[in-house]
């Protein structure tokens, strides 16, 4: 299962608009109601605009009828068992929960799964805000 999550993320990577970092990032989530969705980072010329991969990917998940993460594998072609960059975290957090798998990936597959909770302890949560 994690593989298929994997070979998706790789495909999304393909699919990256990364002109200026030239380093291109793939996500794929399974979502809740058992799709894959997936996303590559897109940048822009004026660089705060771009966006990373799993975003792209959350975005696609909402619009496709999806609403919980239940995996998700990410991958960056030119670092070995990249982790969703800190933003990401908080916006995977939203739409996931504490035991919820994280793949990091290598070009060969899965190499390390890490939990929601080990990638974001101490995740921005309150009851005040609705
Ligand atoms: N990037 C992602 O897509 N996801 C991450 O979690 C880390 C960083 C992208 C953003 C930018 O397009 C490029 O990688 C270099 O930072």
């Amino acid at each position: 299962m994690s593989h298929e999550l994997f070979e998706a993320a790789r495909e999304a990577m393909a699919r990256a608009y990364a002109p200026y970092s030239k380093f291109p990032v793939g996500a794929a989530i399974r979502a809740d109601d058992g799709s894959v969705y997936v996303g590559a980072n897109i940048e822009n010329i004026s660089f705060p605009q771009g966006w990373c991969a799993e975003p792209t990917a959350i975005g696609a998940m909402i619009m496709g009828g999806g609403s919980r993460i239940e995996e998700i594998a990410v991958i960056a072609e030119k670092l070995p068992l990249c982790t969703p960059c800190g933003g990401c975290r908080q916006k995977i957090a939203e739409f996931a929960s504490a035991d919820t798998r994280i793949y990091l990936c290598d070009d060969q597959g899965v190499q390390k799964t890490v939990t929601m909770a080990e990638l974001l302890p101490y995740a921005f949560e309150t009851d005040v805000i609705g």
